[in-house]
């Protein structure tokens, strides 16, 4: 069964279509991050999710349940967007307050306490007043609430949001602990570069649509394209490989070959070492999620930057 699954799910403000046909599944245990530029209906999925915000059409289900059921509300956590907790709380007055809103009793809450200001590092701090807690803190605390009272499912609305680099990376290693506690983790986010190094699955939501989904590894992957470096001193065959129908350029000493569909990069290296040749670099290149996703939306952006993506190298297969 699906954690989370919506049907062509249509979200009409007014005027304003938030979301115009989302279909998507959340399978158990997977970091799954919603992406999407400010505006792009992140947020109306989610609270249409949690039962917060009304679908105007369309099927949605958690947990196997239509939305909005109360019975599920205990199985899932919530972080929203701009979330103001009362700075004259403690960190640990308001797990008891969002705790016992859950149902949670006292000596359930008192269990759990130590273990989950823990998990987020926020033991020390635990009885200073949130007033006193810096952005990172003031996250680490609000993911602390979703995950509290133990719930399957957590949303988490923009969770880094705000927070420097260091505490970014605190941030995911926690929701890496969550995820391995077996817990599924639906993100929303518009930091790309964040996603991509938490996430199993994404996808990418454009003015309400949802333009493409997949693994990170799936959704980067640009398998068309290699740069390959010889031994120093070595003119690599330019000529030779475009010969054989290869599409071959020269960047500061290396060559970049681009594969045409049903091309392979081994009659190349083939090439290469029947010609006593050593090879000292080869690298497959890599894309971004922001590579992918600003070339996806820039013909419908007009106010959007616009012409070729460079691709970054990633060391995928390196044998220098
Ligand atoms: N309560 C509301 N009433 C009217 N329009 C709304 C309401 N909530 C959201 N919208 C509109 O719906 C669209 C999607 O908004 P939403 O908040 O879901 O986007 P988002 O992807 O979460 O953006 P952000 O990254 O800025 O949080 C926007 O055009 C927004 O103005
Ligand atoms: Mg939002």
């Amino acid at each position: 069964m699906s954690v989370i699954e919506t049907k062509d799910l249509r979200k009409q403000y007014g005027s304003v279509e938030a979301l115009k046909g989302v279909t998507l599944q959340v399978e158990p245990g997977q970091i799954y991050g919603l992406l999407g530029h400010n505006g792009a209906g992140k947020s109306t999925m989610v609270k249409i999710l949690l039962g917060i915000v009304k679908k105007t059409d369309g099927d949605a289900y958690l947990l196997g349940s239509e939305v909005g059921t109360t019975d599920i509300r205990k199985k899932v956590g919530y972080l929203p967007e701009d979330h103001q907790f009362p700075g004259y709380h403690t960190g640990v007055s308001l797990l008891h307050f969002y705790g016992e809103l859950y149902g949670m009793s006292r000596p359930d809450r008192i269990k759990r306490m130590d273990e989950a200001l823990d998990i987020v590092g926020l033991k020390k701090r635990a009885k200073s007043k949130i007033k006193t807690y810096s952005k990172g803190m003031k996250q680490r605390l609000g993911i602390a609430q979703a995950f509290f009272h133990d719930p399957e499912v957590i949303f988490l609305d923009e969770p880094t949001d705000g927070v420097d680099p260091a505490g970014r990376r605190e941030i995911r290693e926690l929701l890496q602990t969550l995820k391995g506690e077996g817990r599924t983790i639906f993100v929303n986010t518009h930091l790309l570069a964040e996603v991509e190094m938490m996430a199993d699955r994404v996808a990418f939501i454009h003015q309400g649509e949802l333009v493409r989904q997949g693994t990170v590894a799936e959704i980067t992957r640009r398998a068309n394209r290699f740069e390959i470096g010889l031994e120093k001193g070595t003119p690599f065959p330019v000529q030779e490989v475009r010969d054989a129908g290869f599409k071959v350029e020269m960047a500061e000493g290396k060559a970049e070959v681009e594969l045409a569909d049903g091309q392979s990069i081994d009659p190349v290296l083939e090439m290469l070492w029947a010609n006593g040749l050593k090879l000292r670099h080869l690298v497959e290149q890599k894309l971004t999620l922001e590579d992918v996703f600003m070339k996806l939306v820039e013909g419908s952006n007009p106010g959007g930057k616009k012409g070729v993506r460079v691709a970054r190298p990633v060391a995928a297969r390196r044998i220098d």
